[in-house]
C-alpha cells in the first residue's frame, strides 16, 4: 500500500484557499480516501488555545514563532502523525510554509532560525503536497476587505503581505517537487479544474488497499 498523504494549503491571507479546501476534501472522499481536515494554528485543543493568542495578542516576533511552532509539534503528536499512521490522508490549512512566509518573510524572522525549528519539530515529516493560492496583492487586499473583522495578521500593511507572497513563492521554486501553485485570480470553475487534474495524479499513484 502506498503510503498517506499530507497535503497542505498555503497562500496569503484573502488568497481563496478556504474556498477550496472542501471541494478537495470531497474530491479524495470520492476517490476512497478517509480524510482528517485540519488547520493551523491549531487543530488540536491546545493548538487552538494558542490560536487565539496568536491572532489577537501583540508579541515579540521570535515568540509568534515559537509558538506557531510549539502548536505544530502537538498538532503533529496528537493529530497528523495518528492520522497518517492509521492510513488516513490530511488536508492541514496552512502548516510550515505559512512560518516562513509569514514570519520569515513577512516579519523579517532569519530563515535560518526558521529552519532550526522546522528541524527540531519535524525533521521526518514534509507535505506530500502543497497548494500554493497565489494571487497579487490588491486582489487579495480587496477580498479581506469584504469579508469579517480582521484579526492580528490581516491588519498589518500592504509591504508585508507582499513580502509574505514572496517568500511564499521563493519556497516554491525551492521545492518544486511538492508545491502546486495555483493562480487564485481565475474564476473558481477554472481552479477547481486544475486542483482535479492535480490531484488525480497524486490519486492515481495512491493503491487503496483497505
Ligand atoms: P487563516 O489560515 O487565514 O485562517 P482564517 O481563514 O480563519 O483567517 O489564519 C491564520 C493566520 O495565521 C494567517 O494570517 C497566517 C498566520 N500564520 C502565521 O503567521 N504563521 C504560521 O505558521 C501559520 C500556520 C499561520
Amino acid at each position: 500500500m502506498n503510503k498517506a498523504k499530507l497535503i497542505t494549503f498555503e497562500g496569503i491571507d484573502g488568497a481563496g484557499k478556504s474556498t477550496h479546501i472542501p471541494f478537495v476534501v470531497d474530491l479524495l472522499k470520492a476517490a476512497g480516501h478517509t480524510i482528517v481536515s485540519t488547520r493551523e494554528p491549531g487543530g488540536t485543543e491546545l493548538g487552538e488555545q494558542l490560536r487565539t493568542l496568536l491572532l489577537r495578542e501583540p508579541m515579540h516576533l521570535e515568540t509568534e514563532a515559537l509558538l506557531m511552532f510549539a502548536a505544530r509539534r502537538e498538532h503533529i503528536d496528537k493529530v497528523i502523525a495518528p492520522a497518517l499512521a492509521r492510513g488516513d490522508w490530511v488536508i492541514s490549512d496552512r502548516f510550515t510554509d505559512a512560518s516562513f512566509a509569514y514570519q520569515g518573510g513577512g516579519r523579517h524572522l532569519a530563515i535560518e532560525k526558521l529552519e532550526i525549528l522546522e528541524k527540531w519539530v519535524h525533521s521526518h515529516l514534509q507535505p506530500d503536497l502543497t497548494l500554493l493560492f497565489d494571487v497579487p496583492l490588491e486582489v487579495a487586499r480587496a477580498r479581506l476587505k469584504a469579508s469579517r473583522e480582521p484579526d492580528k495578521f490581516e491588519q498589518e500593511q500592504n509591504e508585508f503581505f507582499a513580502n509574505t507572497r514572496t517568500e511564499y513563492l521563493r519556497r516554491a521554486a525551492e521545492f518544486p517537487a511538492r508545491f502546486k501553485v495555483i493562480d487564485s485570480n481565475q474564476a473558481i470553475t477554472k481552479i477547481q479544474e486544475e486542483l482535479r487534474e492535480i490531484l488525480q495524479v497524486i490519486i492515481d499513484k495512491t493503491v487503496i488497499n483497505k
